[in-house]
Parts: C-alpha cells; sequence; structure tokens
C-alpha cells in the first residue's frame, strides 16, 4: 500500500515517523475548508505557491485568484493561511512563492492587455478591462502584490523573516521596451513563533557561507500538463531547511504536486490540497511515477 489518496485523514498515520512514501495524502477541496479537517500541531512546514491574481484559470468556481478585486485576494489567502497556522506546530514555518502583476487598462487585440494567451485567456481578460479601484492603482502600475500579501499576513499574526529573490534562469520573454523585463519572484519566509526550526547546515553556498536570500534557480521539465508548476529545486530548499526526515509538509495549493514529490524524496510526510480534481488526479499519477523512478537504481 502507497497510502496516497483523497480519502478522509489519517491524522494518527500522519504523526508518525513512518516513510515518507506512505505518508503523502492529496485532500480535493477547497484550502480554506479542507484545512479544517487537520489535527492543531500537524505539520512542520508549509511550502506553496497560490494562484498569482488575475492570471490564470484554474477552471473552478472557487478558485481563489479570480477575485473581482487584488483586496479580496489578499483577505482570501489570509484566511487560508489562518488555516496552516492552526494546523503548524508552535515552531513551524511557512514558505510562500507568490508573484506580481500590472494594473491595465482595456485594450484589445493581439499584443494588447487583452490578448490570447492559452489557457490565461479568461482572467486576464477580467483583470485588465480596467485598473482595479483600490490602492491608488493606476494604468500599467505594478500592483506590489507579493508585499502587500506579506504585509497583509505579518498583521494577521505571523512573524515574518525572509524575502528571498528567485532569480529565473530562462524567464517567459516580455515584449516590453519601457521598462525592464521580469526575472524573478519572490518567496517569503514566516515564522509562527520567534523560535522556530530552521536548520541553516542543510543548505550552504557552495563556499561554505550561510546561504544567501536569492536563487538562481533555472526550469524544471516536470512532464506534468499543469501550467504553474514551480521547480523541485525551490521545494527542496524550504524543505530541507524547514524540517527533519519523518515530519509533515504541508502544501494547500499544490497544483501537479511538486512539494509532495520532493517531500517523499526526503524522507518527509506530506498533506496536498487541491482544489481542481483533475489536477489531484494528475498529481497522484506524477507521485507514484517519481516515487518509483527514484527506487530504480
Ligand atoms: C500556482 S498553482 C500551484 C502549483 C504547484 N506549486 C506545482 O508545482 O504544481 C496553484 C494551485 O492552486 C489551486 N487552487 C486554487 N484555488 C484553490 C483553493 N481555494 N483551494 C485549494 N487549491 C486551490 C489551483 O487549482 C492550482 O492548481
Amino acid at each position: 500500500m502507497n497510502g496516497l489518496g483523497g480519502g478522509p485523514l489519517a491524522i494518527a498515520d500522519l504523526m508518525q515517523k513512518t516513510p515518507a512514501s506512505d505518508t503523502v495524502r492529496i485532500l480535493v477541496g477547497d484550502s480554506r475548508q479542507v484545512l479544517g479537517q487537520i489535527a492543531p500541531g500537524t505539520v512542520q512546514c508549509c511550502v506553496t505557491s497560490p494562484p498569482y491574481w488575475g492570471l490564470r484559470d484554474y477552471d473552478h468556481g472557487d478558485q481563489i485568484g479570480a477575485e473581482p478585486s487584488p483586496e479580496g485576494y489578499v483577505s482570501n489567502l489570509v484566511a487560508v493561511f489562518q488555516g496552516v497556522r492552526r494546523v503548524l506546530r508552535s515552531n513551524g514555518t511557512l514558505w510562500l512563492n507568490v508573484g506580481d502583476g500590472y494594473a491595465r487598462n482595456g485594450g484589445t487585440g493581439r499584443s494588447g492587455p487583452n490578448a490570447l494567451v492559452g489557457n490565461t485567456k479568461k482572467l486576464i481578460q477580467q483583470r485588465n478591462c480596467k485598473v482595479p479601484n483600490c490602492w491608488g492603482l493606476k494604468d500599467r502600475d505594478l500592483m506590489g502584490l507579493p508585499w502587500r500579501i506579506a504585509f497583509a499576513l505579518q498583521e494577521d499574526g505571523w512573524l515574518l523573516r525572509s524575502k528571498i529573490t528567485w532569480i529565473k534562469k530562462a524567464p517567459m520573454p516580455e515584449s516590453v521596451r519601457n521598462r525592464p523585463s521580469n526575472a524573478t519572484e519572490d518567496l517569503f519566509l514566516f515564522a509562527k513563533k520567534p523560535s522556530y526550526y530552521y536548520d541553516n547546515q542543510a543548505m550552504r553556498e557552495e563556499s561554505g557561507a550561510n546561504l544567501r536570500n536569492y536563487w538562481i534557480l533555472g526550469p524544471d521539465f516536470s512532464g506534468v500538463p499543469h501550467p504553474a508548476v514551480f521547480p523541485r529545486e525551490l521545494a527542496r530548499r524550504c524543505i530541507l531547511l524547514g524540517s527533519q526526515p519523518g515530519d509533515v509538509i504541508l502544501d494547500p495549493f499544490s497544483g501537479s504536486g511538486t512539494t509532495g514529490v520532493v517531500a517523499a524524496q526526503s524522507n518527509r510526510g506530506a498533506i496536498l490540497v487541491e482544489l481542481n480534481p483533475v489536477y489531484a488526479q494528475q498529481s497522484r499519477s506524477r507521485i507514484n511515477q517519481d516515487l518509483q523512478l527514484t527506487m530504480i537504481p
């Protein structure tokens, strides 16, 4: 039995220091509700990347990221991370990767703000119809969403400990001429309490120095159709720094299951929550396949 599945959660199993490949659980549903099924203090470390506001369509009525206003988006994320804080151990951490976006007014055509971009069409159109009426945003303003989320979480009780810049080796090309092209994203480290678990020996600079707060990471072929997979190396660093073998890692926006794959490969258990059952099924297959691959010499 490999223990993968979306059935009722056996918290007792997850608390045991059993081999990680037996403890990856995928829960299908809205994180705002599903996290309530998990016992407090179950999770050591949460590693996640929520949908970015108005960017992609994850094809579900309850998806976060499709709110009419970015203010609603920020408060929905605060609600999810309240649920995360409840299930974290008192010395646990949250590693949150999130991207920014521009406020835009109208526009149509092949390259305007309403241009068709793969499956992102619907939400890009919604977002770009009108500059949101908040925060003094103007047409073409960078919204500063990662920091707005970080400040909202700080205000809600999280301790903000670090902002790591993920420098992308192969960023998405942008056809812009009046500003530098985007090639970075933010990753925040939050703690529940001032004294939290952080293994500074688990990941060092090549020189042996303490790890710096910029990570240069390349693209990572995952072989899954999900449109927004983050690199395994990003998840691996967070997991090794923030937990020990046998601990439980949580991803409340698990997508293709990258966090679960890396947690299991690092001898940790994992609880994954994904709203869209199609992605949940794809991640189940990916985890089964990737874990078998690691067992073949
Ligand atoms: C940016 S993707 C995560 C990708 C993931 N890090 C990976 O490597 O595959 C965000 C995911 O959150 C899911 N999602 C959106 N709203 C959700 C909600 N309310 N509860 C749980 N999952 C949600 C989406 O379906 C999407 O798969």
